[in-house]
């Protein structure tokens, strides 16, 4: 009896077939997950990336309700066209704090994974007012009530430590101070040692929108300008190649 002949044993029984496919299956599935849970890191950790400061948190919920990434994804493919119109590709542990992900899947505007130091925070006032007074072409909606929706903190204690039971490592110092951090950052006289001493990386603190009080277009501005700029990509080496 040939190798074949055995098999037809197989195709005429569809409950031995049955047991067989699930067995098959079932080796397969384990190759290919048991591994995951052995290793070290699944994600490379790079320098430079932090979890957001509370403003830049706080800015990204925004994001989020407004739907931005309904028209933007944040996330650059590994593709020439890609890298030459936006820079360097995301890596993994770029959004590895992210929760959830913004990586999206529709460009009706421009990707905005390295969005951060490109504009200032004039033009993004501007453009997030009437996008179309800077590009007429434009068919991005207005935000500029974000202007006028005052912010205080109140729950961003709560916040953080929400995103620390998913595994951001904030600390204890870090939710206790995140107040004091979320009003120190759009303040430009406020003491701001503790602040870049819980967030020691690419913090940019000034008042983002020009005007007094600290509003949903301060943090919106504080999160999209640090998009893309946690990692020094002068310096940056993939694991592969180091
Ligand atoms: C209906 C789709 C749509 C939505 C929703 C939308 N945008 Fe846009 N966005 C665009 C388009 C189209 C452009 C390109 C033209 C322009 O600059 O206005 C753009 C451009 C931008 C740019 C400039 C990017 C660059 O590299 O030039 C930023 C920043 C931006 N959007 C932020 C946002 C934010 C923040 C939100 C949510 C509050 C948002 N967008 C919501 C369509 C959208």
């Amino acid at each position: 009896m040939g190798l074949l002949d055995k098999h037809s044993v197989l195709e005429r029984n569809a409950t031995l077939l049955l047991i067989f496919a699930f067995l098959v299956v079932t080796i397969g599935g384990i190759v290919e997950i048991a591994p995951l849970f052995y290793l070290e890191n699944v994600i490379e950790d790079v320098e430079g990336v932090r979890p957001y400061t509370p403003l830049e948190l706080t800015g990204r919920d925004v994001y989020i309700r407004e739907g931005c990434y309904l028209c933007h994804s944040q996330m650059i493919r590994p593709m020439r066209d890609e890298v030459e119109r936006y820079g360097h590709y995301s890596l993994a542990a770029e959004s590895k704090y992210d929760h959830p992900f913004q990586w999206g899947s529709k460009r009706t505007g421009p990707d905005l994974a390295r969005v951060g130091g490109r504009y200032s925070d004039a033009w993004h006032v501007d453009h997030l007012t009437n996008p179309q007074s800077v590009v007429p072409e434009s068919v991005m909606p207005k935000y500029g009530f974000l202007s006028n929706r005052m912010i205080d903190g109140r729950y961003i204690s709560d916040r953080l430590s929400t995103d620390a039971m998913v595994g951001v490592p904030y600390n204890s110092d870090m939710i206790e101070n995140a107040k004091a951090d979320f009003m120190a950052q759009a303040d430009p006289d406020a003491d701001t040692d503790g602040l870049l001493e819980r967030y020691p990386n690419a913090v940019n603190v000034r008042n983002f929108d020009g005007r007094p009080g600290l509003s949903e277009m301060d943090a919106l501005i504080a999160y999209l300008q640090v998009l893309g700029t946690m990692v020094d990509f002068s310096t940056f080496q993939p694991v592969a190649s180091r």
